[in-house]
């Protein structure tokens, strides 16, 4: 049976895709750092099965990774691991040097040492699978236009900038040591267990906190949403149908201005609570100083991965929005506990 070893698998994205395999009854062995965005209760179900263990592992420990992935003789690695998010990046960027640039090169290295001494049959099935992001790409500029996987890389911020290096180490690797490897490039996603720092959880969670809710500059910037089980069945498809050494866009085909998601969810907010015309989650919204460097839009283009692979997303934003403002209001306890943890968001303002 496929051995799957997934790092970052305690975080939002890598744990929607332990969920996914583990229900499966998958052979799962999950890495993580456990760092301030990661939340081991995302999978405790995954883990109470018998073929999914945990390891309390930082990626760039080269030694610790080696020797994990020798023991464990992994057929697809899937590698999420990351530093996640633009302002923190912004704040302090080193942890994104380390953990996505670094991080990279040593499991790549580990990587590199376990394939060469795979049998022939086995290195036949093996998948090095690199989770990134369409933010590589930089900012759109021409708004009719999307970004293909050909497109130069032109990242802004110190996060997009260390995940483009990584994008870039994979492929010297598969290009010099024939490491088989496929890069996905993904939008904006959001759903169910998303850190309370990311635009979609940090609305709902102010607005039921009662706070502002903090639109940068006007707020008519544009992101691609993809629904973070729509991004999870493309990478399990990927893996399976995907071509050595390509690259593939992954995305919602669904743009959307800042302020209008942000407007979304204090409607919904609104009939939730009944509020009334004073008392509407709408009088929260204030406009706040830019972020740096802010790209303006991001647009993917898939047609690649619907014609090659025939993934295509799900395309319902409201009604996955709406269960997503539904599981936050659901589950206070999950997003306290990591407000409680977390001292660094003071500087979002949501400190408990
Ligand atoms: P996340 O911050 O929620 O999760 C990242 C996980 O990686 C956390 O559990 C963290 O503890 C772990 N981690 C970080 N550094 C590590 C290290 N050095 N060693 C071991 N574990 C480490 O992020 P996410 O949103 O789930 O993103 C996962 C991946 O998907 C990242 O590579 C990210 O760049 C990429 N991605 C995210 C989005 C998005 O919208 N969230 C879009 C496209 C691509
Ligand atoms: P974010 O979720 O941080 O993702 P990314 O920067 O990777 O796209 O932000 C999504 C968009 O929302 C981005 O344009 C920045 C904006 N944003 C705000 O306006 N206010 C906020 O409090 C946050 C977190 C983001």
């Amino acid at each position: 049976m496929t051995r799957y070893l997934i790092t970052g698998g305690a975080g939002f994205i890598g744990s929607c895709l332990v969920r996914k395999l583990a229900k499966k009854s998958k052979h799962i062995c999950v890495v993580d750092n456990l760092s301030y965005s990661s939340n081991l209760s995302n999978i405790t179900a995954a883990l109470k099965k018998k073929n999914c263990k945990f390891k309390k592992i930082d990626i760039s420990d080269t030694k610790k990774i080696f020797k994990l992935i020798y023991d464990y003789k992994p057929d697809i690695i899937f590698n999420l691991a990351a530093e996640s998010h633009v302002d923190r990046s912004i704040d302090e960027n080193y942890p994104f040097i380390k953990s996505n640039i670094l991080g990279t090169h040593s499991i790549l290295e580990s990587t590199r040492l376990y394939f060469n001494n795979l049998e022939k049959k086995k290195q036949k099935l093996f998948r090095f699978i690199h989770v990134s992001t369409d933010e590589v790409y930089g900012d759109l500029k021409n708004k009719k236009s999307s970004f293909k996987e050909s497109r130069r890389f032109d990242p802004s911020s110190p996060y997009s900038a260390s995940k483009a290096s990584s994008d870039h180490l994979v492929n010297a690797w598969h290009k010099t040591y024939g490491i088989p490897v496929i890069t996905t490039n993904c939008s904006n996603n959001f759903g169910l267990y998303q850190h309370p720092e990311k635009l979609i959880p940090h609305m709902i969670i102010s607005a039921l906190m009662g706070k502002k809710l903090p639109i940068y500059g006007n707020g008519l910037q544009i992101r691609d949403w993809v629904y973070v089980e729509d991004h999870v069945s493309a990478l399990v498809k990927i893996c399976q149908k995907g071509k050595i050494g390509e690259t593939y866009n992954i995305g919602g085909n669904n743009q959307l201005k800042n302020i209008n998601i942000v407007k979304k969810i204090c409607q919904y907010l609104d009939e939730y609570f009944k509020k009334s015309k004073n008392e509407s989650f709408f009088n929260l919204i204030s406009y706040v100083k830019d972020r740096p460097a802010h790209d303006h839009h991001y647009a993917v283009n898939i047609d690649k991965i619907k014609k090659h692979i025939g993934w295509k997303p799900s395309k319902q934003f409201d009604k996955f929005l709406n269960k997503t403002i539904k599981w936050y209001l659901d589950n206070p306890s999950w997003w306290q506990k990591t407000l409680k943890k977390n001292y660094k968001l003071r500087r979002i303002g949501l400190k408990i």
